[in-house]
């Protein structure tokens, strides 16, 4: 199969996974402690976590670009809120009755937590059986339409319910086929990584607010002009966010997006001058850069100063995929934006890029709610803001670059896997509601 057929853009993307196919790695980071939750990761492409409600276990897709919890299967004597809620995401929708059941979630148990059960969820991917959304409760369509602090998402839940913990997550992705990267990753709630403290010490970026109700995500500011492209030099980047009071671009950090997306003319800079790199057109008329898999494409953005410098393996990414002579083909971590869920509808752009499991795995994040909380009893008057620690040493990544694509004429993706790969160049992340 051709890259062009692998990779349709539809927002209809299929979504048949076998478990056999998991690449999950099987080293832990420690044994999991009060306040964190490990990761599956399926691929690269999707990223999980276990929840149980009221006893029944699900693996559930982890999400900062949407708010709302909702898993495929009924919950044995969840308790029924007499309210629907739909949610679009990038890829599909899920919809269905707002119940209540007991969370149990990385080491915190809340009674009473608001879900919907959506049996016929077209989002769903690699082998999971729901989504968390981690984002603000601000865009969370259970919270909207419960009307009550009661309906708020498990995380303002969890930071109302128990003042001593403090109210911001942090979320570390790892890389499958990464020989540095023994572990798939972890999420944690009001606690730092042991490993990772360091992240304290970072400048801390302002949560930018959205001009749209409905539609805030964690996002912040790039630094001017913040990427180095391959070639060393910074890539001119022109903001289209309105009302801002800054050239810099607005991004939003999206943990359900496989492939990070960036303005057209960004991801041009980052591969028209790779030898053999192409744009291909994909479906619904959207574009996609297609690269040989062994091209070693260095990338490096930048936030409040401090250097992010990309993986070559995300910026490169192995989907298993072959030209019509059988070679294998790569894709761009970074592509150009494909879609605007808020502009379709409120033509307005209210950010320039999302930057998700590509990006994310370069970076050790850490969000804090701020007065992004919903809550009236002791609400905060800070400023939520994101930390971003650096987890990726370029010098490293070029090593383990040659050692996991050069060495080897193979994919590193079984045939397998390929089938629920396609369609995947967006992802999940990013809904949005019109308040
Ligand atoms: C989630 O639960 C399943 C089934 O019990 C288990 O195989 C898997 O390892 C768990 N995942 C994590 C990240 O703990
Ligand atoms: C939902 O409706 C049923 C039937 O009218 C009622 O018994 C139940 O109390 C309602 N549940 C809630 C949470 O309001
Ligand atoms: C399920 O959770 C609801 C709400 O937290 C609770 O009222 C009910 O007793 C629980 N049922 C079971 C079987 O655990
Ligand atoms: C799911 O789809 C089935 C078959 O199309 C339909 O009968 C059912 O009502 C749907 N359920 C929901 C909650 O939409
Ligand atoms: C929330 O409020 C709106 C408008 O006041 C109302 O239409 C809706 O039924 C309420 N929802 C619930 C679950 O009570
Ligand atoms: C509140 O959170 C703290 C810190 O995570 C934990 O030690 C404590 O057990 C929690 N209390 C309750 C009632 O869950
Ligand atoms: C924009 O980025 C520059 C660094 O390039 C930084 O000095 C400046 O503070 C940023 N502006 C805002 C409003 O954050
Ligand atoms: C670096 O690459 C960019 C984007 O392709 C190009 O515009 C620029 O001229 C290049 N700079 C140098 C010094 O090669
Ligand atoms: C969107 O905004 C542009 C510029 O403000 C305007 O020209 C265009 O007609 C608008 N489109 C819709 C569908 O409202
Ligand atoms: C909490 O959410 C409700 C409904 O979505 C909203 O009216 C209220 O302003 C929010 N409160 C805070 C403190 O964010
Ligand atoms: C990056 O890795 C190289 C090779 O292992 C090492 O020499 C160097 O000190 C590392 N750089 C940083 C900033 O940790
Ligand atoms: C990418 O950057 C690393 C670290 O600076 C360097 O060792 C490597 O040669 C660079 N690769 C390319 C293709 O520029």
């Amino acid at each position: 199969m051709t890259l062009s057929s692998l990779l349709p853009l539809s927002l209809l993307a299929l979504a048949t996974c076998g478990d056999a196919s998991h690449l999950r790695l099987s080293g832990r980071l420690e044994s999991t402690s009060p306040g964190t939750s490990l990761l599956d990761n399926n691929m690269d492409i999707v990223y999980m976590t276990n929840v149980t409600l009221n006893g029944t276990s699900f693996s559930v897709m982890i999400d900062t670009g949407s708010s709302d919890l909702w898993v495929s299967s009924p919950v044995p004597g969840a308790v029924s809120q007499n309210y629907s809620a739909s949610v679009s995401y990038a890829i599909g929708s899920a919809e269905g009755t707002v119940m209540s059941a007991t969370l149990d979630f990385a080491g915190f148990s809340i009674d009473d937590q608001f879900f919907f059960v959506a049996p016929n969820a077209s989002s769903l991917r690699g082998g999971a059986s729901g989504l968390i959304g981690l984002g603000p409760s601000s865009s969370s369509v259970v919270r909207f339409l419960g009307n009550s602090s009661a309906s708020n998402p498990p995380l303002d839940r969890i930071f109302t319910s128990n003042s001593s913990v403090s109210p911001f997550l942090t979320v570390l992705l790892q890389r499958a086929n990464d020989p540095d990267e023994p572990f798939p990753g972890n999420l944690s709630i009001g606690e730092v990584l042991p490993d990772y403290q360091d992240i304290l010490n970072q400048p801390r970026l302002p949560v930018t607010i959205s001009p749209i109700n409905g539609s805030q995500h964690w996002q912040t500011l790039l630094d001017f002009n913040g990427i180095i492209g391959p070639n060393g030099t910074q890539i001119g980047i022109k903001t289209q966010v309105p009302g801002v009071q800054t050239q810099n671009a607005t991004v939003v950090f999206d943990t359900g997006f496989s492939f990070s997306q960036v303005p057209p003319y960004v991801a041009e800079a980052l591969y028209s001058n790779i030898p053999g790199a192409k744009l291909i057109n994909v479906s619904d008329g959207a574009q996609a850069w297609q690269l040989d898999c062994d091209q070693e494409i260095n990338a490096t953005f930048l936030f409040g100063g401090v250097e992010f410098p990309i993986h070559p393996l995300d910026l490169n990414l192995d989907i298993g995929a072959e030209d019509d002579k059988g070679n294998p083909q790569c894709v761009g971590g970074f592509q150009g934006i494909s879609f605007d869920v808020a502009q379709a509808n409120a033509n307005t752009t209210v950010y320039d890029m999302i930057l998700g499991m590509s990006f994310l795995r370069n970076a050790y994040m850490l969000v804090n709610f701020g007065n992004m909380l919903n809550t009236t009893t002791n609400p905060s008057t800070s400023t939520a803001y994101i930390q971003l620690l650096s987890i990726t040493n370029a010098t490293r990544a070029a090593q383990d670059f040659t050692n996991v694509r050069k060495k080897s004429s193979a994919h590193t993706i079984s045939n397998s896997s390929k089938s629920w790969l396609i369609g995947l160049v967006a992802g999940i992340g990013l809904s949005y509601i019109l308040a």
